[in-house]
């Protein structure tokens, strides 16, 4: 049976919980996916990690210079603007993302929990102490060279992406309200991710248990295993759209 949308307009609370592949329609590259996935170029243990960032700090910060400028370049697509317009539809909306790119908030989402953080959060690698201030992205920086990474004005240690690196902890209170969420809402989105990255992953899971509809919005295949679980087919500035018409018109 198809996913009926009177489901989505009939919601109380909804959680939009997306990944890489809600903003490969604005151009910025997914972590998995053959020929233009991330990690099929680089090496994430080198360039996600801080034992990685400590062995040649300019080769991982100019790397992430090279991330936010393309960020910086891209614009939000129809299924980011098709996110933040459901906002408005539904009594409750919760948007959990897993990337680390603003592209949620220029689409207008207000309140977005970044579970894997933001690349253009800044703080000191050594003594954890936020940036002073914005710290400037090098008019170069997209043709991914090395960089020396600015220095903390306290202790003089480089400075990293705000971003979670493997081996790391999420952050404690936005992980809390994504998994709060998910076992409250009556249907859950699930755009644009592999599912692979605990424990960002087990959030649809957590929805299935707790009763609420779950449905992937995804071009490969995505599991119905469930009863209350459902896979559109498609890129997610496609279907998302789609579903916005078919559910409030
Ligand atoms: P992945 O690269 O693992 O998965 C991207 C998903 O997006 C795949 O399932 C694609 O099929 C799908 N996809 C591609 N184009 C799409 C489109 N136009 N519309 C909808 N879906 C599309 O990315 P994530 O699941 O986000 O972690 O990866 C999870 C985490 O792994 C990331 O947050 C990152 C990475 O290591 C950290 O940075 C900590």
């Amino acid at each position: 049976m198809p996913f009926d949308p009177t489901l989505l307009a009939q919601a109380r609370h909804v959680v939009v919980f997306t990944g890489a592949g809600v903003s490969a329609e604005s151009g910025i590259a997914t972590f998995r996916d053959k020929l233009t996935g991330l990690w099929e170029h680089f090496d994430p243990a080198q360039l996600a990690s801080a034992e990685g960032f400590r062995a040649d700090p300019p080769l991982v910060w100019g790397w992430y210079q090279m991330r936010r400028a393309g960020i910086a370049q891209a614009t939000p697509n129809p299924a980011h603007l098709a996110i933040a317009a459901l906002t408005a539809r539904v009594p409750k909306l919760t948007l959990v993302t897993q990337n680390v790119d603003d592209l949620h908030e220029r689409a207008g989402s207000p309140d977005v929990l970044h579970l894997h953080g933001r690349l253009d959060a800044f703080r000191c690698l050594d003594c954890a102490r936020p940036a002073d201030g914005p710290v400037a992205l090098p008019e170069d920086a997209l043709q991914g060279r090395r960089i020396e990474p600015p220095r903390c004005t306290r202790c003089a240690g480089p400075l990293r992406p705000g971003v979670v690196w493997f081996g790391e902890m999420l952050p404690e209170q936005t992980l809390e309200r994504a998994f709060d969420a998910a076992q409250q809402c009556d249907v859950l989105l699930s755009v644009g991710t592999s599912g692979v990255v605990q424990p960002a992953a087990s959030i649809p899971r957590l929805a299935l248990a707790a009763g609420a509809t779950v449905v992937h919005v995804n071009p490969q295949p995505a599991s119905e295993g469930h009863a209350r679980e459902f896979a559109l087919a498609g890129k997610a500035g496609e279907v998302l759209p789609q579903l916005m018409r078919q559910a409030f018109t």
